[in-house]
């Protein structure tokens, strides 16, 4: 495993970024096709054994079972300066907004309960799972900063935004001297490229780290098209998310795998290998202990040029896709999937 700093942090973590997300109990939450602890446990052991250090979840995943069951894995396997755990909040609910209750003191109630489901007294990195519309960015800001200078959070990092939103918050945060973003995870991967419009130089210019989710497109870029498994059918978020393009994408897929066979290697370490060319660390998910290996030898193979073009050639823009596409300034968030699943956040 090779290991780099998170932006300007002193979080050194490794190049692939453990995905939770699949981890928790299916009957709970969005996802049917989610595993239980006692694979999770196997997964992130086989990961830690491997050298990832980096781990993702959030406090909506499978209504906080996947917290639950990463931090008790952690706890068990690992000592707590050896591992970088992020989890995120979502926005306000309309109960919140109802009831008062503010920003700040939104996310001191939402990392409280995440502490509580991973048993943890910090997080390394809590992101900002995707832009409140119905909250001041100030207000947000602060209630980071205030939850960083109580130590229980030691960095910050945002999700499913724009980039001039994350300018818009980071000289909010820099002009009052308060804690800024160090990392930026979007949806980005070999069919869905659109955070290089303004995203991806934004982040090199402020050395922001750059740690995108669905990096396999949700398995899509790691097995031939036609090939099925319980997620590729049950996931209908993934769906939403690539169907659309697929005549388009299929034609990059089957690049994927071209390589993959000259290469003698799998489309997973192909379709990473790419990515880990534009970004810090890349999220990616596992639900199978097999998984492992493929999103851990992606860090050892090295695309030529020629390749890397061959790759890139066919990409045309995309609609935004899922949550960026999903969460607009007009909208209350009633609709919202995730309003949905933080209502059992309690
Ligand atoms: N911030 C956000 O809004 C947001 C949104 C989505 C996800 N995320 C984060 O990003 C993580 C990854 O997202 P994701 O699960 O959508 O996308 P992903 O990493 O693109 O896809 C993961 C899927 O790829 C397949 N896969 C992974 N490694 C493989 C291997 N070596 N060989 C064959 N197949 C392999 C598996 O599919 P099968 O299960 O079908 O085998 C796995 O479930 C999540 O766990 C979560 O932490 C964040």
């Amino acid at each position: 495993m090779k290991y780099t700093n998170l932006g300007k942090s002193d979080l050194k973590v490794s190049r692939i970024c453990m995905g939770c997300m699949g981890f928790g109990d299916s009957s709970n939450g969005q996802h049917s096709w989610t595993v239980d602890e006692n694979t999770a446990r196997e997964i992130i052991k086989a990961g830690l054994d491997k050298g990832i250090n980096f781990f993702d979840t959030a406090v909506v995943y499978q209504g906080g079972t996947s917290e639950q069951y990463v931090g008790r894995a952690l706890r068990n396997f690992a000592k707590r300066e050896d591992y970088i755990i992020a989890t995120k909040f979502t926005p306000r609910t309309p109960d919140e907004i109802a009831n008062n209750i503010t920003g700040q003191k939104h996310i001191e109630n939402y990392l409280n309960k995440s502490l509580q489901n991973l048993g943890m007294e910090y997080v390394d990195l809590y992101i900002y799972h995707m832009w409140d519309y119905n909250t001041p960015i100030e207000d947000i800001m602060q209630g980071l900063n205030a939850v960083v200078k109580q130590g229980k959070v030691r960095y910050i990092g945002i999700s499913n935004c724009f980039a001039w939103q994350l300018a818009k918050a980071n000289n909010y945060a820099k002009n009052n001297g308060l804690a800024e973003f160090i990392s930026v995870q979007g949806h980005y991967n070999l069919i869905h490229r659109e955070e290089e419009r303004e995203m991806i130089p934004y982040c090199k210019e402020e050395n922001i780290a750059l740690t995108p989710y669905s990096a396999l497109a949700s398995g899509r870029l790691s097995r031939k098209i036609g090939e099925t498994t319980k997620r590729l059918e049950e996931d209908s978020y993934a769906k939403f998310k690539y169907d659309k393009t697929a005549e388009a994408d299929n034609k990059i897929i089957e690049r994927v795998e071209e390589i993959a066979l000259k290469r003698g290697v799998s489309m997973t370490e192909v379709s990473l290998a790419w990515l880990l060319t534009k970004v810090t660390s890349p999220v990616v998910g596992a639900t199978k202990l097999t998984h492992i290996e493929g999103a851990v030898k992606s860090v050892e193979l090295e695309l030529t040029q020629d390749e890397i073009n061959y790759l890139e050639e066919l990409y045309v823009p995309h609609a935004l896709a899922g949550v960026m596409a999903q969460n607009k300034p007009q909208s209350k968030g009633e609709n919202h999937v995730w309003i949905k699943n933080a209502k059992n956040v309690k």
